[in-house]
């Protein structure tokens, strides 16, 4: 009979080891957000983004995107593996 009342203790006891999430699920690389990868690309040059994005023409998204991209392609960077993410904050805050 005791181990009739011992048994639902033991399991919410064991509960949070099974709710914790799985070590090594994340992606490889460090999560972030687009404005993070702006702070780490440009930021450093460019601590008022708003003179950037004044650079960049009001056109359709397609055609911002297109022109960000190649102008990222001879433009300093100081973190490339936060480019693609930069194009989309960027397109984000020229969008009207
Ligand atoms: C190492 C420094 C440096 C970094 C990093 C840098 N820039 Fe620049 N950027 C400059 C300088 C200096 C100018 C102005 C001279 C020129 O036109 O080349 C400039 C000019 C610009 C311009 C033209 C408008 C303006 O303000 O004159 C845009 C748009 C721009 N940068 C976007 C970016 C973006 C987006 C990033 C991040 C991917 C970035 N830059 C990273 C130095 C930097």
């Amino acid at each position: 009979m005791k181990a009739f009342i011992a048994l639902p203790s033991l399991f919410l006891l064991a509960l949070p080891l099974f709710g914790a999430p799985p070590a090594g699920a994340q992606a490889p690389t460090p999560a972030m957000t687009p404005a993070e990868a702006y702070q780490r690309g440009c930021a450093e040059c460019h601590r008022r983004e708003s003179s950037v994005l004044r650079a960049i023409p009001a056109r359709p998204e397609a055609e911002r995107r297109a022109w960000i991209e190649r102008f990222m392609a001879q433009h300093p960077c100081a973190c490339d593996e936060a480019r693609p993410l930069i194009v989309d904050y960027l397109l984000e805050r020229t969008r009207r």
